[in-house]
């Protein structure tokens, strides 16, 4: 049984729709993400996974409420997000980017990257702040005399060091990392994750960790949902996703992943056919047009999210035993 006083995020039927507007026309909706359900435990890692445009992202600002959502409740530690107040709320939950260089201000020195989440946030005096400073730079790895320099004198790797230490100084519960170690050379990105990792250990963090990248996915996480334009597809344990993928797109991704790490650095997972527009999805099923199983019902109804071996996956053809 799971324990549910262990749960520190639960998002409920969350709904983000974008306003695309057109010269002279109607502005149209496009469906960022629809009807998203799940929750994150203490310490532990959530992975998302799923092709470009599926709405990682946009998931991740939802949680950071860098966007609005459309629908949907979203509780952190019970409480809905919109009775935190702006401080209290940034406290509990940090966002890393993928791109690091354009998250953080270029004319600002390290020292000042990293302490202005303080600043902004808290009354520390200067001292006490620097301290601060200075002391999550040690614990993820960047020396002391990097304080004085700005982020093009680092490489990418300790400018990703630079964003986790910055995403750290209120002490958040949980990290949203979208797709951090992406922008990485291959041999960075091992050392990166393993430092993800012992902070997770050492501050007791839960991560949502967002990436396309299979292997990653799987060396970080202890459940994984698995999401198609926009919606969840399969949510389940690792080894559930690994090890016995019920939803042919999971299947389809875990079978197209390249099997080495060097290769698979190289190009993105790929799925046979194009990914339609989110603009116009298909009816039925949205894998429909690319899935191997379908049959004509498929492209009748939507089909939804139901627990089959143990797992959610919404797929009318995925077996039940
Ligand atoms: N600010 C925006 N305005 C309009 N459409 C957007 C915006 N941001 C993302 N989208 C669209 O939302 C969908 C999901 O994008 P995104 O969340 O960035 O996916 P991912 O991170 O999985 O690549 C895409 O179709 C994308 O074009
Ligand atoms: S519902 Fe049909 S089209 Fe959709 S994934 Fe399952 S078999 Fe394929
Ligand atoms: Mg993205």
């Amino acid at each position: 049984m799971r324990d549910v006083s262990n749960e520190i995020l639960r998002v409920t039927a969350l709904h983000k729709a974008y306003d695309i507007k057109k010269l002279l026309r109607p502005s149209l909706k496009l469906k960022a993400l629809t009807d998203i359900n799940f929750h994150l435990d203490k310490k532990e890692t959530l992975g998302i996974v799923g092709e470009s445009g599926c709405g990682k992202s946009t998931l991740a600002k939802v949680l950071t409420k860098l966007e609005a959502r459309s629908r949907g409740e979203i509780t952190l530690l019970g409480k809905s997000y919109d009775d935190f107040l702006a401080s209290e709320f940034h406290s509990k939950i940090q966002m890393v980017f993928q791109d690091p260089y354009q998250s953080l201000n270029p004319r600002k020195k390290a020292l000042d990257i990293i302490a202005d989440p303080l600043r902004i946030n808290t009354n520390l005096s200067s001292l006490e702040t620097r301290e601060r400073v200075m002391a999550m730079m040690e614990k993820v790895g960047l020396r002391e005399e990097f304080a004085q320099r700005y982020p093009h004198h680092f490489s990418g790797g300790q400018r990703q060091r630079l964003g986790i230490a910055r995403a750290l100084m209120l002490r958040p519960e949980i990290l949203i990392l979208d797709e951090p170690v992406s922008a990485l050379d291959v041999s960075i990105q091992a050392q990166v994750l393993n430092l993800l990792l012992e902070l997770q250990e050492e501050f007791k963090l839960s991560y949502l960790f967002i990436s396309h990248d299979l292997s990653v996915i799987q060396h970080m996480s202890d459940r994984i949902l698995v999401m198609y334009l926009g919606r969840v597809v399969e949510y389940g344990t690792r080894d559930q996703i690994f090890n016995n993928p019920l939803h042919p797109y999971t299947k389809i991704l875990l079978e197209s992943a390249p099997k080495t790490h060097r290769e698979k650095s190289a190009q993105e997972i790929t799925v046979k056919g194009e990914l339609p527009s989110a603009l116009n999805l298909p009816r039925g099923c949205a894998f429909e047009p690319r899935c191997p199983f379908a049959k004509p019902s498929c492209k009748e109804s939507i089909p939804l999210l139901e627990i089959k071996q143990g797992r959610e996956v919404a797929c009318f053809e995925a077996p039940s035993k």
